[in-house]
């Protein structure tokens, strides 16, 4: 090595000790997983939990260089912005039921098998428990099979497809060839496009499809029943179970494929499937008050920041509550903008300041304000009485 390389090599080892946290950056940044293709899929399967680094004091912040803070502190909110996955009761009970459906799954390829259908309001974490249970599915099916299939393909266990507004029977099908990476998947007529994803998941052995965000099927439409009709169909061409998620389903009457009255009876949609619902944390029955603390217990421990202690979040249980009206996604949401707000103020903390300072997201921030009009009304009237 030349004396030029030995000093590049040099520098190179001194910032590794003077700045882990650039190089921890370049390992562990932001992660543009794109589940919908197979590679992105596959990518976020494989990830293994990011790299822990120690928190540092306020004394040792102090001690370090600009360039070292800014990264040490960027670092850290990446960190903060990806809170563990926990495997809260609304998960276990979900992926319960999803494991007894998965039992027909099992069924030889000439029988039918059921589907599940994670039915909840928005931001309940539905995505996140297909997304999840999917990956466990993935993982073993990798273990006990291994990645190529016994004709030589590319085994897939799992095939991911977000459906997007005013989806059709052609856009359905396109999405799930997108994922296998199919070059047709813009081309050629429906039929065709309908033959060729199965003959996709048959090749690759895939056992689970996730069709995330069904909501965008209108099923009282006629587009919509096609897509049901076919969804159908697919269950029965290919030896598949599928997850469906969605926002109101019910209320959108896919169980009962658009059908009124008395015909409900005939729509095999509600036979077929299992509908997983997801209900948001509630304080008001004791066991569902220390549900959250247990949340918010496992996730303040997770938190970089140099003031963090054990009861930061949990001491603040009530009031992060009535921010959040116990929905886990605006939960994560406050607590990356607490974080934010923490670490540019100086605050270093997560109290009652702090979470004064942060805007969650439109729904959790209408439905805090709105229980406190009447008080306000109230101390306003009050203030009016002679
Ligand atoms: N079990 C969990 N542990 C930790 N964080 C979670 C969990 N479930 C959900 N979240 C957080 O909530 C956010 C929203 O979850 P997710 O996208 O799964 O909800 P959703 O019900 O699919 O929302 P939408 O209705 O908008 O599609 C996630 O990005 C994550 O930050
Ligand atoms: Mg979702």
């Amino acid at each position: 090595m030349s004396t030029r390389d030995d000093e590049l090599g040099a520098t190179i080892a001194d910032e590794e000790t003077t700045n882990p946290w650039a190089a921890w950056l370049a390992r562990h940044d932001v992660q543009p997983y794109q589940l919908a293709r197979k590679a992105g899929w596959d990518a976020f399967v494989a990830a293994g939990p990011r790299e822990d680094f120690a928190t540092l004091t306020r004394t040792q912040m102090d001690g370090l260089g600009a360039d070292a803070r800014e990264d040490y502190d960027e670092a850290r909110m990446v960190w903060n912005a990806n809170l563990p996955t926990i495997r809260t009761a609304q998960m276990a009970s979900a992926f319960s039921l999803m494991g007894q459906v998965l039992a027909s799954g099992r069924r030889d390829g000439d029988r039918l098998r059921g589907s599940v259908v994670i039915d909840a309001a928005p931001g309940l974490g539905k995505t996140t428990i297909a997304t999840r249970f999917a990956k466990d599915f993935h993982r073993a099916q990798y273990r006990r099979h291994g990645p190529t299939t016994p004709e030589g393909h590319q085994r897939l266990p799992v095939a991911f497809v977000a459906l997007t507004a005013n989806m059709t029977l052609k856009t359905l099908n396109s999405k799930l060839l997108e994922f296998y990476g199919h070059p047709a998947a813009q081309r050629t007529t429906s039929t065709r496009l309908a033959s060729l994803a199965v003959d996709c998941v048959v090749s690759c052995q895939t056992r689970l499809v996730v069709i995330d965000d069904l909501h965008f099927v209108d099923f009282a439409h006629r587009a919509g029943t096609e897509v049901s009709n076919h969804l159908k169909w697919l269950a029965n061409e290919m030896p598949v179970t599928f997850v469906y998620t969605g926002v109101g389903l019910a209320a959108k009457k896919f169980f009962d494929e658009g059908l009124h009255g008395s015909d409900v009876v005939y729509a095999q949609t509600s036979r077929r499937a299992t509908r997983c619902p997801v209900v948001p944390f509630s304080t008001t029955t004791a066991a569902g008050a220390r549900a959250w603390v247990d949340l918010l217990a496992a996730l303040e421990g997770h938190l970089k920041l140099a003031e963090a202690h054990p009861g930061m979040l949990t001491d603040h249980a009530d009031l992060l509550f009535a921010r959040t009206q116990g929905h886990i996604a605006s939960l994560t949401n406050l607590l990356d903008r607490a974080c934010y707000v923490a670490i540019t103020t100086g605050a270093e903390t997560v109290d009652e300041a702090v979470l004064s300072h942060v805007v969650t997201d439109n729904a959790a921030q209408n439905s805090y304000a709105a229980p406190e009009q009447p008080a306000r009304r109230r101390s306003a009237a009050r203030r009016r009485e002679p």
